[in-house]
Formats: structure tokens, sequence, C-alpha cells
């Protein structure tokens, strides 16, 4: 394909799930509106920050309905179709099920030649197809910075639905993909990621979440939520408030995408990890030893980022067992106790 147009990432004002609106901004939006309205068959709504909206449709089959979508988090069109479409379908694993329909959502320039737009629709197609979904139509508008992802419905026993709510204390904490994703983000759209971080990082967002998914419901999982927008940090304390217990994170533990660290050193971070910082404000509690550049990168914006499972002591090796050959870095980091002072704490 002749390169006289923009580079994706440059059309983009800020890179991928950086772009989400600050949660702060959203909950000042979303406190204006009323909660979800009451249906008995809602199972999961909007108050307790979940993945994905789940309903009751009888008592074997409950739906799961997501939508997300994104700018540029790299120049290739294909690998951002991918990348996008992989973070959609994340919502549904998230909760525990399987997709089965997607629907594209496509914001889209005219100064980029359509080839693009089909490369990226191209990449998209074969997640959904990897994942077992059907893509089953969409919708485009005109739009100066590209935009991209899906709309994606699955369907999952409405007893087997995994919340994000529903963590226990004594379980094990298990993360299924390295962070620092943002930070690999921000360096890919400033052209300074080297070759292994740009392979590294793509590898983690193109991984469809279904492998990790299949193991954790396996394992019989307490709770579950895709790390994405909010960073490592932001999610926990949706798990740690809603669950009402605290969460404890061993941050030596946790696998970090090879160079990030360098590029938190120079603070190249992107613009939402100080968001998500003055959201989480002092709700957690790090211990002394621990560097500022650590914590930028655990509140560091994830872009298709991988589960954050919590899961029973007795079953923790079963799910390390089944976790044998995902193909991206996995960890125990962590544990939940009892309710403390803070929601969450990192050592
Ligand atoms: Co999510
Ligand atoms: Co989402
Ligand atoms: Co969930």
């Amino acid at each position: 394909m002749a390169k006289e147009y923009k580079r994706l990432t440059e059309l983009s004002k800020s890179s991928g799930w950086a772009a989400k609106i600050g949660p702060e901004t959203l909950a000042q939006v979303l406190c204006h509106l009323p909660t979800s309205d009451q249906d008995e068959n809602l199972i999961v709504g909007i108050e307790t920050s979940d993945d994905a909206a789940v309903y009751k449709i009888n008592e074997d089959t409950a739906l799961i309905q997501t939508v997300d979508f994104f700018t540029p988090v790299v120049d290739d069109p294909f690998v951002y179709g991918q990348i996008a479409a992989t973070n959609s379908l994340s919502d549904v694993y998230a909760m525990g099920g399987d997709p089965k329909l997607a629907m594209n959502i496509i914001g889209f320039p005219n100064c980029l030649p359509p080839e693009v737009m089909a490369e990226i629709l191209k990449g998209g197609y074969s997640k959904v197809k990897e994942a077992g979904a059907i893509t089953v139509g969409g919708h485009t508008v005109e739009d100066d910075e590209p935009k991209y992802g899906l709309c994606a419905s699955g369907f999952i026993h409405p007893d087997a639905v995994i919340k994000n709510s529903t963590a226990k204390v004594g379980d094990i904490l298990v993360i299924t993909k390295p962070i620092g994703l943002g930070i690999v983000n921000t360096a890919i759209k400033a052209q300074m990621a080297s070759e292994e971080m740009y392979n590294a990082g793509v590898k983690a967002m193109v991984t469809l979440n279904k492998f990790a998914k299949d193991a954790m419901v396996k394992a019989e999982a307490n709770a579950c939520t895709d790390v994405t927008g909010f960073g490592l940090l932001g999610h926990s304390l949706e798990v740690a408030e809603g669950s009402n217990v605290t969460i404890k994170l061993n941050s030596g533990d946790i696998p970090i995408v090879k160079g990030v660290e360098e590029f938190a050193n120079m603070g190249l971070i992107p613009a939402g990890t100080y968001e998500n910082k003055k959201f989480i404000g002092d709700k957690v509690i790090f211990d002394k030893d621990i560097k500022e550049q650590m914590k930028d990168i655990l509140y560091d914006p994830q872009t298709s980022g991988g589960l954050l499972i919590s899961v029973r002591p007795d079953m923790l090796d079963l799910l390390m067992n089944e976790l044998e050959g995902n193909v991206t870095e996995y960890a125990i980091i962590g544990e939940v106790i009892e309710k403390g002072e803070h929601p969450i704490i990192v050592n």
C-alpha cells in the first residue's frame, strides 16, 4: 500500500484506551443519569461498573452485551483492527461468556484511502472469526480521527456469569497479560518503540482473552474483570469496592512488557495515567519502597489488557495448570483480604 497519507497514530490525538474519557469526568456525567432501569431479568447493570450488561432471557440463557471502540494504537491498519476487535470481545470473556455476534463501529476520515478501512475491517473480522463469533453488520461515519471497535453480544447460563463484584476474602488474584500497554502505545505513536517492545505489546493486544476465560471457568473463578482503560489499579478498585473487600497487590510479581520501565523512567506516559491517578486518589496505599515509575505503570491505561481473575485458593493450582500454554505472560499478583481502611494495598 502506498504511504502518501498520514500515519494512523498521527491522526489520533491520544492513543487507544488513553483516549477514554477520564474516570472523574465520566463519574460526573453518570451521576446525572438514572441508574439501570429496573428489570428483574437484568443480572448485571451499570451499578457495579462491570465489563458488560447481562440480561436473562430464560432459565438457561442470558445475553451479554458490550460496546467498545477507540482511536488507532498502531499504524498498521490490519493490526489496529485486530487490537480493537480483541479489546471489544474481551468484555464478553470477562463475564465468563463466549461472543456470538459482532457489529463494526467505524469513524473514518476522508483523507485516507478506502483500502485502509478495508484493512481495519479485515483485521477485526479475523479476530471475530477466531473467537467463533460472526460479523453481522455495522455502522460507519465520517470522522477526522479514525475510530474502530465492535458492539459484541454473547450468551451464557444465568448462573455462570462471573461478575467483578463477587471476589471473596482469601481469594488469590491472577493476571493473564503483562501491563504497560498504554506506555507501549505512547512509544509507538512517538515512533520510539523498539522492535522488541512493539512485537511484545502487539502480541499481548491481539491475543483473545478466550483461553484465559476458559481456564477461569474451569477453575470456578469467584470474580473477574479485564484490565483496560482505568489501569490495573482502577479495575482492581472496581473489584474491591464492588466486593466490599481490600485487594493486596505484590508489585514485584506483576508482569510488565519489556522496555516499559525505561519509558516510565523517561516520563513517556499517556495522559490517561494522570487521570486514573487523580480518580483513585488515596484509595490506594503504596509501600514506601515503591518507585514513582512503578506507580505510573500500575495506573497506566491498558489497551486490550488481560483478565484479572479472583479465584479460591484451593482452585489456584487448577487455574495455573489450565493457563499453561497461554501465549502471553500470566502471574499470581495478589490476594483478597478483609476490607480495611484502603481498598487497595500495593507492596
Ligand atoms: Co472491561
Ligand atoms: Co469495555
Ligand atoms: Co466481569
